[in-house]
């Protein structure tokens, strides 16, 4: 059953969608909230404030300046406490929205908005787009920053995540090979061990480009670190000509 509200935490403003049978509260099947509490909200909050973006977020952010920024909107998917998107808005993007499983980081995120007076131009909504991709508006930009090795089916995060960019499209991922193909094994069997329903995941790199190039966009960057990898794609069609039908 679909649970639907609208809440102005701090000013920010949130709608929330909790899908109740999958994600929420005692129904949280895949164990975000168990995963992703308040500590970890304070520990990205006390990071950010401290020493900024961490490196992957920083080339993300680069990739999208480098791009252009003027006046887009921007679409973060699992975009915790909002870093990317206040660095966003402080290069020239209009507008942000995030979307959350949990609702853990919201006081952090609120007060980071706040004290950067970007409050206003901040939206978040607990949703998960891959589930109910119909929900969530389109925007000029998605970002999605070390989200994909927490879901499941990358195909259907990623398609959603293209179909929403009218523009460019960035993800970070780790790189699939012996190393984290084993740490990703024993993450799970330790959190199997300690009874959590959380499951990390080393998807196959090709694989996700593919999905998002079977949206219509195409790969114009790409950055191979040992631990995260980005990808930035831009659609196809957005900023050619338009070929006119012949009279
Ligand atoms: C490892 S955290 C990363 C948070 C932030 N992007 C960062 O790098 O600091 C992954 C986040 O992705 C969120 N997430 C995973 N799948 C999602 C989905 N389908 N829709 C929205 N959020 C999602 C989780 O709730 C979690 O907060």
């Amino acid at each position: 059953m679909a649970q639907q509200a609208r809440l102005l935490l701090g000013g920010v403003h949130q709608r929330v969608h909790a899908d109740t049978a999958d994600m929420s509260g005692c129904c949280d099947s895949r164990g975000y909230n168990d995963m992703f509490g308040p500590r970890f909200a304070r520990h990205l909050a006390t990071r950010y404030r401290k020493r900024g973006l961490d490196k992957t977020a920083a080339r993300m952010v680069a990739y999208l300046v480098d791009r252009g920024l003027d006046g887009a909107s921007v679409l973060e998917i699992g975009g915790g406490v909002g870093a990317i998107q206040l660095e966003l808005l402080g290069q020239g993007a209009s507008r942000t929205t995030n979307l959350e499983l949990v609702d853990a980081y919201d006081t952090d995120a609120t007060n980071l908005a706040e004290k950067a007076g970007m409050r206003d131009r901040m939206t978040r909504s607990q949703v998960d787009i891959a589930a109910t991709p119909g929900e969530v508006e389109t925007h000029d930009i998605v970002v999605l920053h070390r989200v994909v090795c927490c879901y499941p089916d990358y195909e259907r995060l990623l398609t959603a995540a293209a179909d929403h960019a009218k523009r460019l499209l960035v993800f970070s991922h780790p790189p699939r090979n012996w190393v984290t193909r084993t740490l990703t094994r024993l993450e799970n069997v330790g959190f199997r061990l300690r009874g959590k329903s959380f499951r990390t995941f080393a998807h196959p790199p090709a694989a996700m480009v593919a999905v998002a190039e079977g949206r219509g966009m195409h790969t114009e960057y790409s950055y191979r670190g040992p631990v995260w990898q980005v990808v930035g794609l831009a659609r196809a069609t957005y900023g050619r000509p338009v070929e006119l039908e012949a009279p």
